[in-house]
């Protein structure tokens, strides 16, 4: 039987026996108790609390601008939800870069606030030294490399990362050096599939991947874009399971029609 089916509880351990046989680790982010309770009824195994939340929660162009405590915020409310999937927050942009103390404070802040199981932050060698000293309060770390959201105004654009030999051999760096750091998994965004392959091959932590090809440990999708809530935002990685953006639109409208008619209520909608 795999390991997923077998699992009460994800925990990090779990998701590297799923690596080492094989089994390919599904993950998505939530960010509110109602959708969290679906997808880990769904039987996912990683929830990410991304702080993704700043564009599709709270409509921000960049995830620059959302809180360490708007970030808790969201995060208790998945907790509350969730029975089965392991929790993943991320630190948001500002909590974390500054040194590793920092670093720390907001992950045992997030943490106790949260009840959540493990943080997330972005970057490579230039956060090692954060993710050991949060290594030793006894959180579990996840990096996340390629494209890295919170370095938009480096990047300057959302394309693909590391096309070139250069960056992509950095790339290769920063993944070991993530993980002899302690990570227990990392994720690869938008970067060529052959080059997210190779590190899935030469890394032992389960590789999970956004726009990064099949060749990796395991999938994430931002939620909202997965199930068409968002309906703007078309890159070629992702693949919609739902059109929920129209769905809604179109239940809306019947309702304003509804009301407007005085259809609703009817004579047994009402007391
Ligand atoms: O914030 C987020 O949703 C993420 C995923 C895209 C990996 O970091």
């Amino acid at each position: 039987m795999s390991v997923h089916k077998e699992i009460k509880k994800v925990t990090t351990n779990v998701l590297q026996e799923m690596k080492r046989k094989g089994e390919k680790i599904s993950m998505l982010t939530a960010y509110d108790y109602t959708m969290a309770k679906i997808v880990d009824h769904a039987g996912i195994d990683v929830i990410l609390v991304g702080d993704s939340a700043s564009n599709v929660m709270a409509g921000h162009e960049t995830t620059l601008p959302i809180t360490l405590d708007q970030m808790i915020y969201h995060a208790s409310s998945v907790v509350r939800a969730v029975d089965r999937a392991l929790i993943v927050v991320d630190l948001p942009f500002g909590t974390y870069q500054g040194n590793s103390k920092e670093a720390l404070n907001s992950s045992i802040k997030i943490m106790k606030e949260s009840g959540a199981h493990a943080v997330k932050l972005e970057g490579g060698q230039e956060v090692t030294e954060s993710i050991l000293r949060i290594l030793t309060a006894g959180i579990p770390v996840m990096g996340h490399l390629g494209l890295t959201p919170q370095s938009i105004y480096k990047f300057g654009t959302y394309n693909v990362r590391a096309k070139e030999e250069l960056e992509a051999a950095k790339l290769i760096e920063d993944a070991h050096a993530l993980e002899k750091a302690g990570c227990f998994a990392i994720v690869l965004e938008k970067i060529p599939a052959k080059l997210a392959s190779q590190v899935a091959k030469e890394l032992t932590i389960p590789v999970i991947g956004i726009g990064a090809g099949g060749g990796v440990d395991g999938q994430v999708l931002v939620f909202h874009d997965m199930v068409g809530l968002t309906h703007e935002f078309n890159p070629r990685f992702l693949r919609r399971y739902l059109n929920l953006y129209d769905d809604i639109k179109g239940a809306v409208g019947k309702y304003i029609n509804d009301v407007k008619s005085t259809d609703f209520p009817n004579a047994n909608e009402q007391y």
